[in-house]
C-alpha cells in the first residue's frame, strides 16, 4: 500500500492508513471495556449485562496493539467505553500510552464520575484531551437520563480540567427531543466564559433503541438555523478535521460542534478505526463486522502480522454507514463500541 504523507505533520507520523476513498486514519477509538456505571435512557436503560464472564483486553495486549498503530502512523488515540475508568488499570493503560512519543493526543471520553478527583494524576500519566458526556444542566434532569444524581461532581470535574490546562475539554450532548431543544440557551450560555466546546450529537438508532429514537430523535438542523440566526458561524475545517462542524462566536470563549450522522455528507471526513474492548477491529461505528486482532496480540513477534491485518482490512471500508436506510449494523448500544 502506497504511503501518503501530509505535509502538516513531521515525517515520524506518516499516516499509512488509507481506504479506498481516499480517506486517511490518524485516529484510533479504543474501547477498554463494555461495562459502565451508568444507565443512559438512550444507551443502557437498565444498566449493563453481562453476558458471561466478558473477557476485555489485558495491558500487554493493549500495549501491543498501540505499538502496531502507532507503526501505522495514528497519533492521536481515544480511550472509550463503556466507561473506560472503570478499569482498574487505568491509569497504567494511560501511562504506557502516554509514554509512546508518536501519540501526540491521548484524549479519552467518560461519564465524568471520577473526573473531579482524578484528573489532576490522569493529566500526569499523559492524558491531555478529555470528552465529557453531559445531556442536560438541570440536576433534577440528568438524573433521571443517567440514573445518577452526580451533576454537580461531574461539572466540578469539567471545571478542574479547565483549570488544569487540558489541551481539549468537550462536552457531548445527545440530542433529544423535548430535553435538549428547551436547554439550548443554557448550553450556549454555558460556553460564553469557558474554553470548551460543546457538542451536540444526533441520537443514532441502534439496534437496542428503536422506539425510543422514534420518540425522542431531533435532527440537528435546529441547533444550526439557531446558531446562525446568533451569529454563531462555522469554523474552516483544518485537512485533518473529522466528521464534526464547528461553530464559533467573538462573544463566547468556547465553541459549539455539531454532529450529525444522518447528514448527508457526514461520512467524507471519517478519519477514525475503532477497536472494541474484546479486541475486534470496527471499520464503522455501524459495519456488520468486527476483525478480531486478538489472537495477533499474544506475542511481541506477531507486530508484523498484526499490521498486515489491519492494512487489509482496511481495503474493505465502505463509503458510508447508510444509516439513513435504517441499517444499524451489530451495533445493539453504544456501550460496545464506545460511540
Ligand atoms: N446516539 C448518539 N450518541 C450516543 N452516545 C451513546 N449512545 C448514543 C446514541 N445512541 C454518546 C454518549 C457519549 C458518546 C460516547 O456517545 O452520550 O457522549
Ligand atoms: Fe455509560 Fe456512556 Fe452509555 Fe451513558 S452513554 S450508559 S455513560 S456508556
Amino acid at each position: 500500500m502506497e504511503t501518503k504523507q501530509s505535509p502538516a505533520f513531521g515525517k515520524e507520523t506518516a499516516v499509512k492508513l488509507y481506504d479506498a476513498y481516499e480517506r486517511s486514519f490518524p485516529y484510533l477509538r479504543l474501547s477498554l471495556t463494555e461495562i459502565c456505571n451508568f444507565r443512559c435512557t438512550y444507551c443502557l436503560p437498565n444498566g449493563y449485562q453481562p453476558q458471561g464472564k466478558p473477557s476485555f483486553m489485558s495491558l500487554p495486549e493493549i500495549e501491543r496493539l498501540v505499538k502496531s498503530f502507532e507503526n501505522l502512523g495514528v497519533h492521536k488515540i481515544r480511550l472509550t467505553g463503556g466507561e473506560p475508568t472503570v478499569r482498574k488499570d487505568f491509569l497504567e493503560i494511560i501511562r504506557m500510552i502516554g509514554q509512546r512519543k508518536a501519540i501526540k493526543t491521548l484524549a479519552f471520553t467518560t461519564n465524568g464520575y471520577q473526573l473531579r478527583d482524578h484528573a489532576e494524576e490522569w493529566q500526569k500519566a499523559g492524558i491531555n484531551a478529555v470528552n465529557v458526556s453531559i445531556d442536560s444542566l438541570q440536576r433534577e434532569k440528568f438524573h433521571q437520563i443517567t440514573g445518577h444524581d452526580r451533576r454537580d461532581e461531574v461539572l466540578e470535574g469539567v471545571e478542574k480540567c479547565l483549570a488544569l490546562g487540558f489541551k481539549s475539554v468537550k462536552i457531548n450532548v445527545v440530542l433529544l427531543r423535548g430535553v435538549t431543544d428547551v436547554e439550548l440557551d443554557d448550553f450556549l450560555n454555558y460556553v460564553k466564559e469557558r474554553s470548551l466546546t460543546v457538542r451536540f450529537i444526533e441520537l443514532m438508532q441502534t439496534g437496542d433503541n428503536k422506539e425510543y429514537f422514534e420518540k425522542f430523535h431531533l435532527s440537528a438542523d435546529l441547533i444550526l438555523d439557531k446558531l446562525k440566526n446568533l451569529g454563531w458561524y462555522e469554523e474552516i475545517r483544518s485537512f485533518d478535521a473529522g466528521p464534526a462542524q464547528n461553530f464559533s462566536h467573538p462573544d463566547y470563549k468556547g465553541s459549539i460542534g455539531i454532529i450529525a450522522p444522518y447528514s448527508k455528507d457526514f461520512c467524507k471526513n471519517c478519519n477514525r478505526l475503532r477497536v472494541t474492548a474484546k479486541g475486534n477491529l470496527r471499520l464503522c461505528l455501524f459495519g456488520e463486522f468486527g476483525v478480531p486482532l486478538r489472537p495477533l496480540l499474544q506475542h511481541d513477534e506477531q507486530g508484523g502480522a498484526l499490521e498486515e491485518r489491519i492494512l487489509k482490512q482496511l481495503t474493505y471500508k465502505k463509503s458510508s454507514h447508510f444509516l439513513k436506510e435504517g441499517f444499524t449494523g451489530m451495533m445493539s448500544n453504544l456501550s460496545s463500541t464506545g460511540g
